[in-house]
């Protein structure tokens, strides 16, 4: 069942995006090269708590850190730890927060400090291809509209979508239906309609689709090693243009409200 959200509860999402877009800009202004992974997981934590939220995936079946951290070959899903990020590395920051009854759910894929030209056309295409997909999540288009842009975006720029995630229904819970697939398969899809909120994240491979969790439980790789790079942006369907609700322009007129 796909849950519509109604006025209150979209204005509810507009402020649990809005912290969440905040904490994820003040993280990635964070990182740079000697820091390690846990102490950006303590930042995270810090700035949640400091704009009155909390963090959605602490205790998500049993996810220990407040915020996903994933290095390189790691794709989603990074476990913080004593790993210094080092110059050349690129980071995936995923961030959900808890605020106003709702969950905010954004990503983004930042260099630490600079980072291969290969590595940089990786982050541009997978940030472009989230904006692909958010172009086509229009009321009366169906989730495989969303999907099938990003895969061609992608796969016509040589590189690969990852298939075993996918984004997702967001609302007072953090997946909710439907599933929101990086790919087009055989599967019937359903019709987009205002009130729905979804997280469209694009997670991308420089090389194979093909990726493992690590021992950890968690931390999920691509299996040839090669980089991967994840966007994601929380939206609201409307009768007219998507709107982004991970937006931290809105951070001032709530703070006021
Ligand atoms: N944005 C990710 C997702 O939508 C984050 C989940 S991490 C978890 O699945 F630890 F909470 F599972
Ligand atoms: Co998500």
């Amino acid at each position: 069942m796909i849950i519509l959200k109604n006025e209150r509860e979209q204005e509810a999402m507009r402020a649990a995006g809005a912290v969440a877009a905040t904490v994820l800009h003040e993280v990635a202004n964070f990182v740079a090269p000697g820091v390690t992974t846990r102490d950006v997981d303590r930042f995270a934590a810090e700035r949640i708590k400091a704009h009155g939220a909390r963090s959605a995936f602490l205790g998500y079946k049993k996810y220990p850190c407040h915020l996903c951290i994933s290095v390189n070959d790691e794709v989603v899903h990074g476990l913080a730890n004593n790993r210094r990020l080092e110059f050349g590395d690129i980071v995936s920051l995923d961030v959900g927060v808890y605020f106003r009854g709702f969950i905010g759910d954004n990503a983004r894929t930042v260099p630490v400090g600079g980072c291969s030209p290969l590595a940089q056309k990786l982050i541009d295409v997978t940030e472009r291809a989230l904006y692909e997909g958010i172009a086509q999540a229009l009321a009366g288009q169906r989730v495989a509209d969303i999907s099938r842009a990003i895969q061609q975006f992608v796969e016509g720029n040589g590189f690969s979508v990852v298939r075993e995630f996918v984004g997702h229904g967001v609302g007072r819970s953090m997946h909710e239906e439907p599933q929101v697939p990086n790919f087009v398969d055989q599967k019937s899809s359903p019709r987009l309609r205002p009130g729905m909120t979804i997280a469209i994240e694009p997670m991308v491979n420089a090389g194979s689709p093909a990726v493992r969790v690590m021992r950890d439980g968690w931390t999920v790789v691509s299996q040839d090693g090669l980089p991967s790079a994840h966007f994601e942006h929380t939206v609201l369907i409307t009768e007219a243009e998507p709107e982004i609700l991970t937006c931290r322009e809105r951070m001032p007129a709530l703070l006021s409200a």
